[in-house]
């Protein structure tokens, strides 16, 4: 699929200019008119692990079927903010999360919430490709699809497991060999595999921890131009250490430092008209 025009003239980074002005030179997605209903609300939220305080009280709403991009230096919380997203944080001995997520309006950890159910509707994907390694190229589309006592038909499994590599952009390259294993694919083929498993369920959020961190620049292109599809149906969130992806997929850019969320805006304001001194510091690459 080619690249949709509004991002033709992004190039590549140019090793000689400052971050500011690389990001600047990509077109936002800003540009393009989107929704700015909330469809994630997170309410003070804090999480730990252990005495270890990684996210700070942070509030910041996430918009229905448009690309969010979270950025900021190592170790400042973006994927344990992720995680929590999504009820992950928790499944780690120890952690903890105060404060509150609403998923249209309710409250992802209130009581009688399934955890399981939250990461049907708010899937992930993790930085390294994560395939079973096991299980057929086929059968890792479908993980996620048998829950509880519910069992989608033989015909109706295909139809679903052809929909989500069609939507991951795999199709073309593994339709004729569903059977192989998932270890037989390239890194940027499982990671693909990896975001169609995520989207068999059909979720309304999906959440990107550095999805490219791994690949080679063609197969980050691929998963750019499918974030960029995506976003038209689903709410996508993105870590990322890459700020001209940020500038080329996201709407919407949050900086966090030192687990707290310093500043979110559109994307090109952000990149261009920063209200923080720290956000500019840290995109013109003066730390981090
Ligand atoms: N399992 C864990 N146990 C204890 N502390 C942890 C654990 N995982 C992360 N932390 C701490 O929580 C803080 C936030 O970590 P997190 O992984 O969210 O950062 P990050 O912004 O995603 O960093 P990176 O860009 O390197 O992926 C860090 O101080 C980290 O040391
Ligand atoms: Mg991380």
């Amino acid at each position: 699929m080619p690249l949709a025009s509004p991002r033709d003239d992004v190039s590549l980074p140019a090793i000689d200019r400052t971050a500011a002005e690389r990001v600047v030179s990509g077109t936002a997605l800003a540009q393009v008119a989107t929704s700015t209903t909330p469809r994630i609300q997170v309410a003070d939220l804090d999480a730990y692990f252990g005495s270890v305080h990684a996210v700070r009280h942070v509030t910041v709403d996430l918009n229905d079927r448009s690309v969010t991009a979270i950025i900021g230096p190592s170790g400042c919380g973006k994927s344990t903010f992720l995680r929590c997203l999504n009820r992950m944080h928790e499944t780690i001995p120890g952690a903890r999360v105060d404060g509150e997520v609403l998923l249209d309006g309710e409250n992802i950890y209130g009581d009688g919430i399934s955890p399981v159910a939250v990461r049907r509707q708010i899937g992930m994907v993790f930085q390294r490709p994560t395939p079973f390694p096991t299980m057929s190229i086929r059968d890792n589309v479908a993980a996620g699809l048998v829950v509880a006592d519910q069992r989608p038909s033989r015909r109706e499994t295909d139809e679903i497991i052809e929909r989500a590599l069609k939507r991951a952009a795999l199709w073309d390259e593994v339709g004729d060999r569903l059977k192989q294993s998932a270890t037989a694919l390239s890194g940027g083929q499982q990671q693909r595999l990896c975001i169609a498993r995520a989207l068999a369920t059909d979720p309304e959020v999906l959440l990107l921890d550095e999805p490219t961190a791994s690949l080679d620049p063609l197969s980050t292109q691929k998963v750019e131009e499918l974030i960029y599809e995506l976003h038209t149906e689903v709410t996508v969130v993105i870590v990322t250490h890459n700020m001209q992806q940020a500038a080329r997929v996201s709407e919407q850019t949050a900086f966090f430092l030192s687990g707290e969320l310093i500043e979110v805006a559109p994307t090109e304001t952000m990149f261009t008209r920063p209200s923080d001194e720290r956000t500019e510091a840290y995109i013109t690459g003066r730390f981090g």
